[in-house]
């Protein structure tokens, strides 16, 4: 009766959570089971940005239900974005939901879990739904368990919750409440012991990484509360590498750009999304940057470091789309030939400012306008990944590839999956390994035991 399966939808923040939520199950003795069918409890971790994602959820839980309804003992749970979105409306259509979990409380769920076994084993009727969506204070101290034991090449680490933004299409405000920032102090504690138990990459997670600390922490010598973090993370003896995402281009100030000059283990990536390239979307969305202050950034990020790998988010068919908002941001796409990006046809979503002007873009244009952008960031990934043939990449290789015996995978700086043939000695190491081979979305390489090429530029040839 304690084996747990967790299934997570949408972004690294609910894997984050996920992570939290098993290091704590396993902590109370239950199991993470590998698959559904071996477990005994079943929690979907869900994500309520778009229908779909919620779609997805809904009709698992169908599914499971039928499970249920065989065997009483099993036990079925929701929890996160799309739990806090619709609440109890769940039980509606779910009514054989066990547990209801909120985006605050992932903490409580070991005590839920134990809480609702027990009331199933007294033979009475079955135990009503547990539920629990309530705001907490200091819950984004309560999800730093890690995963217990269980050494992590490249870890996620949380260090806000909520978003203060105002975004009309968003969702998020709603889901994950108002802005809360971990302390520098407790970020760093556990990042140290992270890497005592063989982290060597970090990814800061937030929904807007460079809010981090506005209004209640100081800027020091221009130096924003966000940016001083990564000073203090880049301190941090043996960790060598550092991420975040994601960061609003809003707030994208100097100070940030320039730490990619000078934080030695801030890797040449960033995630950075623009939504749109039209002045009159960016408003009725509003994001309060324009165009051209966006590529503005960019320029300025390729000022400093020109290798830097540059990915972005961005919505088609937003309420009153015109040809000629759609085509500046194509054009803003193609100027930027970003190396990764995630498109969303936009989906309406109920209580968002953008709900009341009305989803009337038709679905054979969001079609065409997302085809549109994927075919180009197919060529320029593509482009982007043949130029690397040759070079020699250094690749933190982070554990088995999916196909292949002897074949693992890691990333190299600009956080291109690497494939490459291997002893798995070598796994948490930053290994040289010499591209032979490009896809959109992948190189292939061997191991390249003479060390780094020398004429690479200094940030590809960080290998240690
Ligand atoms: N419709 C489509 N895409 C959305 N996103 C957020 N809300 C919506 C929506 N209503 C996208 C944005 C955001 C990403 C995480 O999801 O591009 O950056």
């Amino acid at each position: 009766m304690n084996r747990v399966y967790i299934k997570t939808y949408g972004c690294q923040m609910n894997e984050r959570d996920s992570e939290a939520v098993a290091a704590q199950l396993r902590a109370r003795g239950y199991v993470i089971a590998e698959d559904e069918h071996s477990a005994d409890v079943v929690l979907l971790n869900t994500c309520a940005v778009r229908e779909q994602a919620e779609q997805k959820a809904i009709g698992k839980t169908g599914h499971l239900a039928k499970r249920k309804r065989k065997d009483p003992n099993f036990v079925l749970g929701l929890m996160g974005c799309m739990v806090q979105n619709r609440g109890t409306d769940l039980l509606e259509r779910l009514p054989d939901l066990d547990l209801l979990v909120g985006t605050q409380k992932f903490h409580r769920v070991p005590q839920m879990l134990d809480q609702f076994i027990a009331s199933q084993k007294g033979l009475g009727p079955r135990p009503s739904t547990l539920v629990d969506l309530e705001e907490e204070a200091g819950s984004e101290e309560t999800i730093r368990e890690h995963t217990e034991g269980e050494s992590q090449v490249s870890a996620f680490v949380s260090i806000m919750q909520g978003c203060n933004m105002h975004c009309t299409f968003c969702i998020v405000p709603k889901t994950r409440g108002a802005e809360r920032y971990r302390s520098m102090d407790s970020i760093c504690k556990e990042i140290e012991e992270l890497v005592a138990n063989g982290t060597r990459e970090v990814t800061l997670l937030g929904q807007i990484v460079n809010s981090y600390g506005m209004r209640q922490m100081d800027y020091v010598n221009g130096i924003s509360p966000f940016v001083q973090l990564l000073e203090r993370v880049n301190a941090i003896p043996g960790l060598d590498r550092i991420r975040f995402t994601s960061p609003h281009p809003r707030g994208f100030q100097k100070d940030l750009v320039d730490a990619y000059g000078r934080l030695e283990k801030l890797m040449p990536y960033v995630h950075l999304p623009v939504q749109s390239g039209s002045d009159s979307m960016l408003k009725r969305m509003r994001r309060p940057y324009t165009r051209r202050r966006f590529l503005e950034i960019v320029e300025q990020l390729r000022g400093v470091r020109p290798d830097i790998c540059l990915s972005t988010d961005i919505i088609v068919g937003f309420p009153g789309e015109t040809d000629e908002e759609f085509e500046a941001t194509r054009s803003l796409f193609e100027e930027v030939g970003f190396d990764m990006a995630f498109i969303f046809k936009y989906s309406e979503r109920a209580g968002t400012k953008a709900a009341e002007m009305g989803d009337d873009v038709p679905v054979e244009v969001k079609d065409t306008r997302n085809k549109d952008l994927l075919d180009i960031l197919g060529r320029s990934s593509l482009k982007r990944n043949q130029s690397m043939i040759g070079t020699v990449q250094p690749v933190l290789l982070e554990g088995p590839a999916r196909k292949g015996e002897g074949m693992f995978v890691g990333r190299n700086p600009g956080n291109r999956k690497v494939v490459v043939a291997a002893n798995p000695r070598l796994v948490g190491q930053i290994v040289p390994v010499k591209i032979h081979d490009a896809t959109v979305s992948i190189l292939q390489g061997e191991l390249c035991l003479t060390g780094v090429d020398e004429t690479l530029p200094q940030s590809l040839s960080d290998a240690h």
